[in-house]
């Protein structure tokens, strides 16, 4: 099977198994220990956060450690909003978020905080201007993420950054899952206060992501318990985790492969473009790794289950709403035209994929296009 479907989550690489295993194995104590193994875990634990903060090039800062990037995600919404809610209690985020952002938003409404969304334009890139618009003195959290997970949108995180710090007192946040180790990202000088990793998205686990925040600016904790992770993340820490994690996010930051994937993109974009009822979304503004095809007039299933058949897997727009008979939000967002509303897959590269499998993509797309021509869609069902 040729796997296309990164996005969703990547094969994780043999270094970061095996740093995993290890470290269960020599170093299972639990990090708060005050024995000698104790002290041995939490060193480890220690030197992973130094790695990730160098690896992101944040000199003053922390390294919570979570679940992944919704854990880090809610923790920052939600902690941030409360920690500093004497600053007021206006929220702003965008109309495209991953859930795990938009249902915390939704959560600090019940709460009494008051939650704007920026719009996007059909590219699905939020516009400055109405970023300076919708920015109060009483803003407290700004959550933007960087590159949008069903379409590959990549937001203006750098100049939304300057507008936050000259208008407020924000705490700028960005969800960095889908661009990490992809697409560089500033933290210094107007940068995100915190952004959000997962560690399965850059070959590393499952259960396994980070909320990075920078100048000693930190949230309260939304879970409660023994007082780990300064108090800020309760439970036990997972040592094998923090290291493959770090681990992960150094062989991310090293081998960046955005030029194959670009190259990849490019191509497959010039051979849709052949076809007429197929649409590339966010052509222009979307992250090298991922590619928003929509068919007009048929389910994007109709389209998947074609493409596994022919030994090829590719996901609906996101791989969290792809169970849903809706239509997205982010489709909704840019608006896309009704008859290809229905209609939109995701192809996302890692670097473990090939030009030879981008070839045979394309052959296949070509088979499945031409049978929709044809009238025939019902057989591919
Ligand atoms: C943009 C974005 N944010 C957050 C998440 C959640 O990350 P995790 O699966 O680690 O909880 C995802 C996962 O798909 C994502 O794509």
């Amino acid at each position: 099977m040729i796997y296309l479907d990164n996005s969703a989550t990547t094969a994780p690489k043999e270094e970061v198994l095996n740093s995993f295993v290890e470290v269960n194995k020599r170093f299972f104590a639990n990090p708060a220990s005050l024995h000698v193994a104790g002290r041995e875990a939490e060193t480890l634990l220690e030197k992973s956060r130094e790695q990730i903060l160098n690896l992101t090039q944040v000199s003053v800062g922390t390294v919570i450690y979570t679940s992944g990037g919704t854990e880090a995600n809610n923790l920052a919404v939600i902690g941030f909003a409360r920690k500093y809610q004497n600053r007021g209690n206006h929220i702003l985020t965008t109309k495209i978020e991953h859930p795990s952002v938009l249902e915390a938003v939704k959560q600090l409404e019940r709460e009494g905080f008051i939650v704007e969304y920026l719009s996007v334009n059909k590219d699905g890139v939020i516009s400055i201007d109405e970023l300076k618009e919708k920015l109060r003195e009483d803003t407290v959290v700004v959550s933007i993420m960087h590159v949008n997970n069903e379409i590959g949108a990549i937001q203006p995180i750098e100049d939304c950054g300057k507008v936050i710090r000259k208008k407020s007192r924000a705490i700028f946040h960005v969800d960095a899952v889908q661009s990490f180790g992809k697409l560089p990202l500033i933290l210094s000088g107007n940068g995100p206060d915190a952004i959000t990793i997962s560690g399965h998205k850059i070959h590393g686990l499952k259960g396994s992501g980070a909320l990075i925040t920078k100048k000693l600016v930190n949230p309260s904790s939304i879970n409660y318990g023994g007082g780990q992770e300064q108090g800020l993340r309760n439970g036990t820490v997972s040592v094998p985790n923090a290291v493959a994690l770090a681990r992960a996010v150094r062989l991310a930051t090293e081998n960046r492969k955005t030029v194959i994937f670009e190259r990849w993109r490019q191509r497959l974009i010039e051979h849709i473009e052949q076809s007429s009822d197929v649409l590339v979304l966010a052509k222009e503004t979307a992250a090298p790794h991922i590619l928003s095809i929509a068919f007009a007039h048929i389910k994007g299933e109709v389209a998947i289950n074609y493409f596994q058949k022919n030994g090829i897997l590719v996901s609906t727009s996101s791989a969290c709403s792809s169970k849903s008979e809706e239509v997205s939000h982010v489709i909704e967002a840019i608006q896309l035209e009704d008859k290809y509303k229905h209609g939109v897959i995701r192809v996302s590269f890692a670097e473990n994929n090939t030009n030879d499998e981008v070839v045979r993509f394309e052959k296949v797309f070509t088979n499945f296009v031409n049978l929709l021509k044809r009238g025939r869609s019902h057989d591919v069902e």
